[in-house]
């Protein structure tokens, strides 16, 4: 570690879409150097490379969330490397299809996947690697319009998310919305009919929650709805492109502050107030 210590931000899921070119974007305007990370190395080296074309400078490091080895790992190298880290971009996900026709164990299997990959493996990457983010740091989680409160048809169940306090508390409620899916339940139980509803919603709570805890050490922690993006998530759907969509995550990484839950359009949105989407889900 050198005693001019350079600023280091960390980019999940970056090999493509949206994560992809929020690192680009980064590379030539963060005043520091720039981790895209991937869970496949062959696939992260080529996006890389594609950078570098452009005449850009870009780090590289394996990163599997879901895998606690890995993640491991990538946390050990940034503090033998670095002591600190100053932003962290958690953008990895996964987003299953709707199909009526799955039998009720590959419908749980998807259902645990997405929960894995989006909610769980973010809050454990997160706290993983939280002791090395300096303070005054920043945290950008990439959510969706689906993390708002709104989405989780059942009321009373709306009113306990909204009063969990602890991540703990938070992991625990989440834990009992996979048990619901086994049993079958999810819609009597107030969950609503989508795994990735559930796993944003979670993603938000997290935010708020490190936001409050973090604050004594000007940790600010933001989540954001990208909008409706070409990517391959979306099967190439959507209304912006990934690049356009990377504008408003990567404005509000080199911003002074940021925290709250910030809409496409750059707005800051009440996450429990009335659905701000338009009539049709990723139009507004
Ligand atoms: N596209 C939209 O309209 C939209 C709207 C709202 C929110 N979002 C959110 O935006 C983020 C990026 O999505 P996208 O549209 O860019 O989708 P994408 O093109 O499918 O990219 C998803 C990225 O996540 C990576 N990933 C998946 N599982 C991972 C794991 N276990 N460890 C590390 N990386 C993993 C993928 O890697 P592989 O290539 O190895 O699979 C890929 O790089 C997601 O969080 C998504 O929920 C997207």
């Amino acid at each position: 570690m050198g005693s001019e210590r350079e600023n280091v931000a960390v980019v999940t899921g970056a090999n493509k879409g949206l994560g992809f070119e929020i690192v680009k974007q980064l590379c030539g305007q963060y005043p520091g150097l720039v981790y895209l990370t991937s869970r496949d190395s062959t696939r992260g080296l080529e996006a890389c490379e594609k950078i570098r074309k452009l005449g850009l400078k870009v780090c590289y490091h394996q990163l599997d969330v879901t895998d606690s080895d890995s993640v491991e790992i990538f946390v050990s190298y940034c503090k033998e490397k670095y002591g600190e880290i100053d932003l962290l971009i958690n953008n990895a996900g996964v987003l299953y299809h709707k199909n009526t026709e799955l039998s009720r164990e590959t419908l749980v299997h998807q259902i645990e996947e997405t929960m894995k990959v989006n909610f769980f493996s973010l809050v454990n990457f997160t706290e993983s690697i939280l002791p090395l983010l300096k303070n005054g740091g920043k945290i950008i989680n990439i959510s969706s319009s689906s993390g708002h409160l709104s989405r989780i048809p059942g009321e009373e169940l709306r009113n306990r998310i909204k009063s969990t306090d602890s991540v703990e508390e938070l992991i625990k409620l989440m834990n009992s919305y996979l048990v619901a899916c086994r049993n079958g339940e999810e819609i009597e139980g107030g969950w609503g009919d989508s795994s990735y509803v559930v796993s944003k919603v979670g993603v938000n709570s997290y935010t708020f929650i490190l936001h409050r805890r973090l604050s004594a050490k000007d940790i600010s922690v933001t989540c954001v709805h990208p909008g409706y993006v070409q990517t391959d998530m979306t099967g190439g759907a959507g209304q912006v492109s990934a690049g356009a969509a990377a504008a408003l995550p990567v404005r509000l990484a080199l911003a002074a502050r940021a925290q709250g839950y910030v809409w496409h359009d750059g707005r800051a949105v009440p996450w429990d107030g009335p659905d701000p989407r338009g009539f049709i889900d990723g139009r507004k």
